[in-house]
């Protein structure tokens, strides 16, 4: 039976600056096999590690058609997080997974889109936008992407913008305004007035509980269904297969029985939204 703690070594093959305290790694795996037979699904995430130092989920920025590496971008904001950061092109991280249950794709693939990223959340819904730009994607659909950040240095994946655009309405807000930046200005939830949005949509956000406190009351306002809106929840993980406990709210495990869940799941669960 396969072990799920089974972590591979992963060279680090390219490092890029994407935000202040922000590098993208690009993770090629040394078994070629394992990195050929890598799969995952839009949301999920891996548990990257460094031996004697500890392991941190991250969630996966690559397009699930890429075969030839993993990419993933870290914030330094800790012990393991900022070692990571340190480490240089070549270097060995230990990755394990991917784990959790990504995006409701199947639900998704039939119906309008609705992407809500803040900050660091644009990661994980990364791949769902690759994927609603592939070419057999149901362009009939309408796909719109909102994403929010601080400020113009924080904007990640600035090279896909342009990419994005072709294929959705994509707006960016950011929280205030600054010399190299001449669009929207305020809050994301703002862009709910400011822009036509599909109605009978699924919505998929992520992004920090603050964003989730102003979004939700928003969404059902303007009808947007309890079971159609999907999260993206962060706990702080140890196992990530659901054995430990340490993620648990409630009867669920954000690393196994998430980290995304319609609100529908988790709205009597008040401590899933702090
Ligand atoms: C499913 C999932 C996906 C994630 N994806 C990414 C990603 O793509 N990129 C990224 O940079 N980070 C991501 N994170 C957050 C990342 O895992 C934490 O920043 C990391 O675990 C911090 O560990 P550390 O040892 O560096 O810091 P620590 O020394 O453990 O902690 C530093 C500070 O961060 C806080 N912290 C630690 N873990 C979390 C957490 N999970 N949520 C909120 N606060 C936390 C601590 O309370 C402390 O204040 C994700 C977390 C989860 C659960
Ligand atoms: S991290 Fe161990 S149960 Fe979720």
């Amino acid at each position: 039976m396969k072990n799920p703690y089974e972590s591979y070594p992963a060279t680090i093959a390219k490092i890029i600056l994407d935000a202040p305290d922000t590098r993208g790694f690009t993770l090629q795996f040394q078994d070629k096999k394992r990195q050929a037979g890598f799969s995952f699904l839009p949301g999920q995430f891996i548990v990257v590690g460094l031996p004697g130092i500890g392991e941190i989920p991250v969630g996966i920025n690559s397009s699930t058609s890429e075969k030839k590496f993993v990419q993933i971008t870290v914030r330094g904001v800790g012990k393991v997080s900022r070692a990571i950061q340190q480490k240089t092109v070549g270097s060995t991280l230990f990755v394990r997974g991917p784990y959790g249950n990504g995006w409701p794709m199947k639900k998704i693939e039939k119906r309008d889109l609705l992407v809500i990223a803040g900050g660091l959340g644009i990661i994980p819904l990364k791949p769902l936008i690759d994927e609603a730009c592939r070419k057999d994607w149901g362009h009939q659909n309408q796909v719109q992407v909102f994403y929010g950040s601080r400020n113009f240095k924080n904007l990640l994946f600035e090279n896909q913008y342009k990419k994005w655009c072709q294929f959705h309405d994509t707006q960016i807000i950011l929280d205030a305004a600054g010399p190299r930046w001449h669009g929207e200005v305020g809050n994301i939830t703002d862009l709910l007035d400011k822009h036509s949005v599909p109605k009978d949509a699924i919505v998929t956000a992520c992004g920090p509980p603050i964003m989730y406190k102003y979004l939700i009351p928003k969404l059902l306002k303007k009808g947007y269904k309890e079971e159609d809106i999907y999260l993206s929840l962060e706990r702080k993980m140890y196992c990530a297969v659901g054995t430990c406990e340490h993620c648990a709210i409630g009867d669920k495990y954000v690393c196994k029985d998430g980290p995304i869940f319609s609100l529908a799941e988790i709205k009597d669960m008040p401590e899933a939204l702090e």
